[in-house]
């Protein structure tokens, strides 16, 4: 048994940061966009928007309660609030998903990496065949992805091994800021551009011709992984906050953050495709291939600002990824030291080595290996497939279930409330949302994902 004494935040502001630099990942800047860009423009944000506030923020707060209250890592955590093994095993998913999820969004990171290296020393400069063949061979190329995968993992483990107050916390208080500087100059660098209007008005006129079942649920699908739900993340960063933390405000802060970095993100993308003439419609390959076209194309006069630009993005890229994977990487790191008894430097290394050792497999599949493949589908697509598709929603569809109706809403409304001592105003809201909406609406996603809707 260890007795490493079990790490808390700081400070409120470190609350905020760490569970904010959680939610705003790639999720944010690479998904949200390519998604409105597919799904009409401003009829999904305002769905979105609807999303986040009935399903991404009670669900949020669901796995803030179960995580404070438990002060433990994720698959105690559901054991001992339930007081019962069976929805330990709930936990379990958890962290089962978010150790999965750690291994190819590393794999992902690691290419921002190499797009900051590829635009700093400017070999992103070219036509749109040359950037889609870089972009091609380059995740192909069986060492440069995996070597980029197994350094960010590093980073990310030297972070994770200071602990939370001295690692998590400190690096997010110079991470965010950092983030939210680089947003705000690209965004108004973008605003600037001659036609940038167009791309404003795709992201705020809705076109209501556009709204259909495809919209909603991509909608609600996205609004979860935006937000960190379901993978352990919240729980585990829950279990480090105090008695006296105010759950609901946070949530709503964190939530709030997250969608305004999403809708700067899209400022900074839209203007700049529209303003170009490119339709950001080109799906997952939208920042990696259309993006560094278009930023060549949109600051030809200027070269100048098209490379800074380029280069200042890749970087915005890489901080929200890190911030991410750490809060990933403590899922597991938590559960290993806290489980298996290790102490917590052993246990972020061999969650660190376990996940380099399946992300390179992750990376290699990408090149074509046959091994790798399985059913037509590379091992990085089934680990995005099985985590997104299935594994996200099963566990919030649990946890709705878990906390709406098996736990008793004394203990629910005595977290909520921080024992009675804050109002609770709008606990009728989330009791309603847990309850029905997010059940309901969990399954929903769950059967479209799965084909059958
Ligand atoms: N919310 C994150 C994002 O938007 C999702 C995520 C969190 C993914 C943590 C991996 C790790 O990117």
């Amino acid at each position: 048994m260890t007795h490493e004494k079990r790490g808390s935040f700081g400070s409120r502001l470190g609350i905020i940061l760490a569970t904010a630099g959680s939610a705003v990942g790639l999720g944010n800047i690479w998904r949200f966009p390519y998604m409105t860009g597919q799904n009409g423009g401003a009829i999904f944000i305002l769905v979105y928007l609807l999303c986040v506030l009935f399903l991404g923020l009670p669900c949020m707060l669901n796995e803030f309660i179960i995580g404070r209250h438990a002060q433990t890592n994720t698959a105690r955590a559901y054991g001992i609030i339930s007081g019962r093994k069976a929805w330990k095993l709930v936990g379990y998913l958890g962290v089962l998903t978010g150790f999965m999820i750690a291994s190819y969004y590393a794999v992902v990171s690691g290419w921002c990496l190499q797009y900051i290296v590829a635009s700093g020393i400017g070999e992103l400069k070219g036509d749109s065949a040359y950037v889609q063949q870089y972009f091609t061979s380059f995740i192909s190329h069986p060492i440069k992805p995996v070597f980029w995968t197994v350094f960010i993992l590093f980073l990310s483990h030297l972070i994770i091994m200071r602990g939370i107050q001295n690692g998590v916390e400190k690096a997010s208080k110079l991470m965010m800021p950092t983030l939210f500087i680089l947003l705000v100059i690209l965004v108004v660098v973008a605003c600037l551009l001659p036609n940038a209007w167009r791309g404003i008005a795709f992201m705020f006129h809705p076109d209501f011709s556009k709204l259909s079942g495809d919209v909603l649920l991509s909608a609600m699908g996205q609004a979860f992984y935006s937000l960190s739900i379901g993978m352990g993340c919240l729980c585990t960063y829950a279990s480090y906050f105090s008695k006296q933390t105010n759950l609901v405000k946070s949530a709503v802060q964190v939530s709030v953050i997250d969608t305004f970095v999403a809708i700067l993100a899209g400022l900074i993308i839209f203007p700049t495709a529209f303003s170009v003439g490119v339709n950001p419609d080109s799906g997952p390959s939208l920042i990696f291939i259309t993006l560094p076209n278009v930023f060549n194309e949109a600051f030809r006069q200027v070269p100048i600002v098209g490379y800074l630009v380029g280069v200042a993005f890749y970087v915005l890229l890489s901080v929200a990824a890190l911030t991410s994977l750490i809060s990933i990487h403590e899922v597991s790191t938590a559960f290993v030291h806290e489980e298996f008894k290790i102490n917590r430097k052993t246990a972020s290394r061999w969650v660190t080595l376990i996940c380099a050792f399946i992300g390179v497999f992750c990376s290699l599949s990408m090149t074509g290996w046959e091994s790798l493949q399985i059913g037509g589908k590379s091992l990085f697509d089934w680990f995005d497939f099985i985590t997104s598709n299935i594994l996200l929603p099963t566990g919030g569809l649990l946890t709705s279930v878990l906390v709406g109706w098996v736990l008793p809403k004394t203990l629910i409304r005595s977290e909520y409330t921080n024992n009675g001592t804050l109002r609770a105003t709008s606990f009728a809201w989330y009791w309603a949302c847990v309850k029905f909406v997010c059940p309901v609406c969990i399954a929903l996603i769950f059967l479209h994902q799965l084909g059958i809707l």
